[in-house]
């Protein structure tokens, strides 16, 4: 019998890293040592308070049954603490849920909104599941470019009249993948007036918002009547290193939040306990931690900039975020023909091209290796004929 996947799968865009994945693979089949700069999932392991508390609550009676699709008490009250004492949001437990991982909650978001047809504004660059999430539920993503000029932030003002009547939804994710931009008060308070108009739901993609190498980014919880229209989307996996447990939560408008609630109710049963009972500890105690956590990604990312600085590229600091974005060195060369010839120098640098159209002429870096490694990379990168 021959099988086909559903409309809904066959309408997601093709990947285009698949032949670029293609040649990296010949190439460590052969045992040669590349310097990956491509994933960004975090390298070092989870803090030891997280560690040991998991081990102590691993014997708990109880914590091994399912969990509330919200997630535990303790875990909620924990988050509305953090969102307190981080960004002054005051929050109820009610006006929070548990997710597995934030990548589910913002897939789902689409598919407990929506109805066919309405349109959902995607940022591109950006993580891929607000688009493909849009495509599951029959709704049609409208994208919003990111440009260097706009200080990669998208201008809301361009998009016409007809689309921002059918805009359901609006993503915005700062710190932003991949262009490591942050988003500042005013353009928050824009995506509360253009929401107001609209009848649009805001959703604010905070997956980074704990890597910050200046001052700390601000929430668009933060923004006056951002909470009458909208959502932020936290993960734990970025913060402390710890993208298999699959923590996260969404908070801020309470009916938004039980709407996905009683989504997800159908489709997953919440978290480990003992996982949250970990969160909910580090999330009360580990301050201490973020600080190294920020500290080594900083030391990661001057090792880059500075490094390849040398080289006379023009490549700019992030001031959060994971990711470094910078426009190709050299001119009339796509993103995908350097990239290749970084890889054959032993060195994995995402193309722009892979994040969609107009992201062509940039190239990502990911803060995944050591301070030790991102030099070699540098080092290689200096070999390159250009
Ligand atoms: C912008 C953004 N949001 C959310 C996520 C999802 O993280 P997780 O599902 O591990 O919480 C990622 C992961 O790379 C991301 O880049």
């Amino acid at each position: 019998m021959a099988f086909a996947p559903s409309d809904r799968l066959r309408k997601l865009p093709p990947y285009l890293f698949a032949e670029f994945e293609r040649k990296r693979a010949a190439l460590e089949k052969q045992g040669k040592d590349i310097v990956n700069l491509g994933i960004g999932d975090p390298d070092q392991p989870p803090p030891k308070l997280l560690l040991d508390t998991l081990v102590a609550h691993l014997k708990d009676e109880g914590v091994h049954q399912y969990s509330s699709t919200q997630g535990l008490d303790e875990f909620r009250a924990a988050v509305a603490a953090f969102m307190k004492k981080r960004y002054g949001v005051a929050l109820e437990n009610r006006e929070i849920c548990l997710g597995v991982g934030s990548k589910e909650v913002i897939a789902h978001i689409p598919l407990a909104l929506t109805n066919p047809g309405d349109v959902v504004l995607c940022p591109e660059p950006g993580y891929p599941p607000y688009r493909s999430g849009t495509i599951f539920a029959l709704a049609e993503p409208y994208v919003m470019p990111l440009s260097k000029k706009n200080d990669f932030l998208p201008d809301l003002d361009a998009i016409p009249a007809d689309v921002a009547r059918r805009a359901r939804i609006l993503y915005v994710n700062y710190p932003n993948n991949p262009t490591g931009a942050t988003a500042p008060r005013e353009f928050y308070a824009k995506c509360v007036d253009f929401a107001k108009k609209h009848g649009t739901i805001v959703v604010s993609d905070e997956a980074y918002a704990e890597l910050y190498y200046e001052e700390a980014p601000v929430s668009f919880l933060e923004t006056p009547g951002a909470r009458d229209l909208g959502v932020a989307v936290h993960s734990m996996t970025k913060t402390f290193s710890m993208a298999g447990w699959r923590v996260a939560w969404i908070c801020g408008n309470a009916e938004l939040v039980d709407i996905l609630r009683g989504f997800k109710a159908n489709c997953d049963s919440g978290q480990f306990m003992g996982f949250q009972k970990a969160v909910a500890k580090v999330l009360t105690e580990g301050t201490g931690d973020m600080k190294s956590i920020r500290d080594m990604y900083r030391r990661r990312r001057d090792a880059f900039v500075e490094g390849t600085r040398k080289l006379g590229w023009d490549v700019p600091a992030p001031k959060a975020g994971l990711y470094i974005w910078f426009e190709v060195p050299k001119k009339g060369m796509t993103s995908m023909q350097f990239a290749e010839k970084a890889l054959e120098a032993g060195v994995i640098l995402l193309p722009g091209s892979g994040f969609g159209q107009t992201a062509e002429g940039f190239l990502r870096v990911a803060l995944t290796v050591t301070e030790e490694r991102a030099r070699e990379a540098v080092k290689r990168l200096g070999t390159l004929k250009l």
